[in-house]
């Protein structure tokens, strides 16, 4: 990446470019129009099988060598993508078995994309074939900066071909039937296998399936994506080794464990399109950056696409209004992304998302968006010096697919209404409204480095998840978590000796139920120090062993036992909130124990809406997420605006929606890089 980084010149700008639905006067015009907008590369080829390769084994490659010629000519370089991710009906029509069949029992069909079963065999055979093709091409081509693998894996097949990988898998997973037998309890409801043969995956729309086959299932089908997308970087990397290799990932995807395939890529790509019409969105995006972040510990991830304006996938598709494109892009940089790309370069006059906007839209480079475009790159070159920077926080929060599927996928608990993303978000946001960098974690995530670990809703945790929250508690963490944690195994079975059967000596008491809430039932929580609250949603039948209660229910059936509680482990502490909190008090509750903890932010009292965070240690982002009030910041430190070239001081004003980047200490009556490390860290204000 740092290659990458260098031949760009820092920060790279640009976005998807698909010529092939132009004519060649168009790509002049195109690249004309990218250098006045400063993009230095461009994601190339992304859904073009169909003309790269208009018959089996006939070959077009004339239009992409003079798009690579004129790119390179204009000194734009290419992230070449393998079109894999659109097979061409040629290809569907003499082998119907690539397409993928829905869980419903009917195959997907051609006309959109995506249309493949990742475990056929025909399919990756043909991939491989215009995958070998094209870095026989190109490997050496000038152009070529970086591999954009496919594009956004996701399909979930239920094809004989996916059986009969799914077995495969699944020998290597237990080795043998009786282990299997027992991980998947099959004598509940008589499921008992006797050959491998007799193993399906789990299509039986009428009903529900085991859960711990259809967890199993989960994991296989994003194991049976990840090998489609290393059966292809390894294919390029035979050509050349020093070309990065990545794909790009979607937002709260639950199809792909994005923990398992981050190592296999040499940097972590995301596409995002946070919706203008959602006040909370650029908070969700935030968590989706500190993910991204993390998923590669720390190193700087790719932002490869947004929108430059609306979308068109929605119902309503509300543009963004002038700033917001500039402000979420510096958002993403914030956060530790080196690249700031879209879907689309040039706005396609046809075609699905024929409204969907693009750097250069249907009204051309007299439009605004364009206008904005070419404002954007201007201040990515200023910015250059925050590429390659990352940044690390104090407080983690777990995040982990096993224990996605558990509470989504598997059904047949107390309620089968979770949202793992909105529990999670529910986590992070007073976080971030207070300023607070967060980290995100695997359960095999190293947590030495942090203070505070938070822990939604872990309802499914695996052996060493389990292990390493209790060694981070016992060697003096503190451990937030929320309900129905620590409940079931690996194989979905639940934990011996009473619930939570992993955490019963961490939160320090034994739960006897869990009791969700009926519809609109709401409880009285009062706190030990006085304050009252109410609560909804879940509740548990909570006996106190060495914990102590740090909120009891004042009504109800539970009147006078804890809702939350807080425990000694070790050198640690422990949090546990046995339900669900009304926002704000859960907010305030959750703030302060990460403070207990000694975490502070250095932005305490800035306005939530004022978005705060440094990255590399110098670069200070203030972003207003406020479409309607100017804000006024106040500085306690002299710097540079890297924006403006201003030295700032004192205070700094942003316009709604305004956003800027101050250099700490770049002026010349700013303090040294020692001094101001100090006064960030030791909590001073603004
Ligand atoms: C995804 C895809 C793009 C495009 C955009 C916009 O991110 O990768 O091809 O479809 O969504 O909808």
């Amino acid at each position: 990446m740092a290659a990458f980084r260098s031949r760009v010149g820092g920060l790279a700008y640009g976005g998807d470019y698909n010529p092939e639905q132009w004519d060649p006067a168009v790509w002049r015009e195109d690249v004309r129009l990218m250098r006045e907008a400063g993009v230095n590369v461009v994601s190339l080829g992304v859904f073009a099988w169909a003309s790269l390769e208009p018959e089996p084994g006939t070959y077009a490659f004339g239009w992409l060598d003079e798009v690579m010629d004129l790119l390179h000519g204009n000194g734009i370089a290419v992230n070449l993508a393998t079109p894999t991710a659109a097979p061409p009906v040629w290809l569907t029509q003499l082998h119907p078995e690539v397409f993928p069949i829905m869980a419903d029992g009917e195959p997907f069909g051609f006309g959109s994309r995506l249309h493949y079963d990742p475990s056929s065999p025909i399919y990756r055979r043909y991939a491989a074939a215009i995958t070998t093709k094209l870095a026989e091409r190109y490997s050496y081509h000038p152009a070529l900066a970086m591999w954009h693998i496919s594009n956004e894996y996701g399909p979930t097949a239920y094809n004989p071909a996916s059986s009969v990988a799914f077995r495969e898998w699944l020998r290597r997973r237990y080795g043998s039937l009786d282990a299997l037998n027992e991980a998947w309890t099959t004598r509940f409801w008589g499921q008992v296998y006797t050959s491998w043969e007799q193993i399906e995956v789990p299509n039986i729309p009428r009903s529900w399936s085991n859960p711990a086959r259809r967890l199993d299932f989960k994991r296989f089908t994003s194991d049976a994506l990840l090998e489609c997308f290393v059966a292809e970087r390894d294919i390029v990397r035979s050509f050349r080794d020093d070309i990065p290799v990545m794909t790009n990932f979607m937002r709260f995807y639950r199809h792909a464990d994005y923990w398992r395939w981050a190592p296999e890529e040499d940097a972590v790509a995301l596409d995002i399109y946070p919706d203008p019409a959602d006040p909370s969105s650029h908070i969700s995006a935030a968590f989706q950056y500190d993910l991204f972040r993390s998923l590669k510990g720390g190193q700087p991830w790719m932002l490869m696409e947004q929108a430059a304006s609306a979308v068109s996938q929605w119902k309503l598709n509300v543009v963004k209004e002038p700033g917001r494109m500039l402000l979420g892009s510096l958002q993403a940089l914030s956060r530790g992304a080196d690249s700031v790309m879209f879907f689309q370069w040039r706005a396609s006059r046809g075609g699905q998302e024929r409204l969907h906007s693009a750097m250069l839209p249907h009204s051309g480079p007299s439009s605004r968006t364009f206008r904005e475009v070419v404002e954007l790159g201007r201040e990515l070159r200023l910015l250059s010096g925050v590429a390659g920077t990352s940044s690390r926080a104090d407080v983690a929060i777990l995040f982990d697919w096993n224990g996605w599927w558990g509470l989504e996928e598997t059904y047949g608990l107390p309620r089968n209404d979770f949202s793992y993303a909105d529990t999670v978000m529910r986590h992070y946001t007073p976080l971030w409204r207070e300023h607070v960098p967060l980290d995100v974690v695997s359960a095999s995530s190293d947590l030495s480095p942090y203070k505070v670990l938070i822990v939604p809703n872990a309802y499914l945790i695996d052996d060493v998840g389990v292990s390493g929250i209790q060694e981070f508690a016992r060697n003096g963490g503190t451990v937030i978590m929320s309900f129905f944690s620590g409940v079931v195994d690996s194989c979905n079975r639940v934990r011996p000796d009473g619930y939570p059967g992993a955490f019963r000596e961490l939160i320090g008491a034994k739960i006897d139920e869990y009791w969700p809430a009926r519809p609109a039932e709401t409880f009285t929580v009062e706190f030990t120090d006085g304050r009252v609250t109410t609560s909804t949603w879940w509740r548990e039948d909570l006996h106190l062993e060495t914990g102590k209660p740090l909120a009891v229910y004042q009504d109800g059936l539970l009147s006078g036992r804890a809702a939350v509680v807080e425990n000694t482990f070790g050198s640690g502490r422990v949090v546990y909130f046995a339900t669900l909190l009304e926002e704000s008090a859960f907010g305030e509750v959750l703030v302060d124990a990460v403070r207990e903890a000694g975490v502070e932010s250095p932005f305490a009292g800035v306005p939530s809406h004022v978005e705060c965070t440094i990255r590399g240690d110098k670069y200070l982002f203030l972003l207003n997420h406020s479409a309607d009030e100017p804000t006024t910041v106040p500085l306690t430190f002299a710097g540079i605006d890297l924006l403006t070239g201003a030295e700032v001081a004192e205070e700094i004003t942003l316009a709604p929606l305004g956003a800027t980047v101050i250099e700490i200490g770049g002026g010349k009556s700013g303090p040294q890089p020692d001094d101001r490390t100090t006064r960030i860290a030791s909590g001073a204000s603004l």
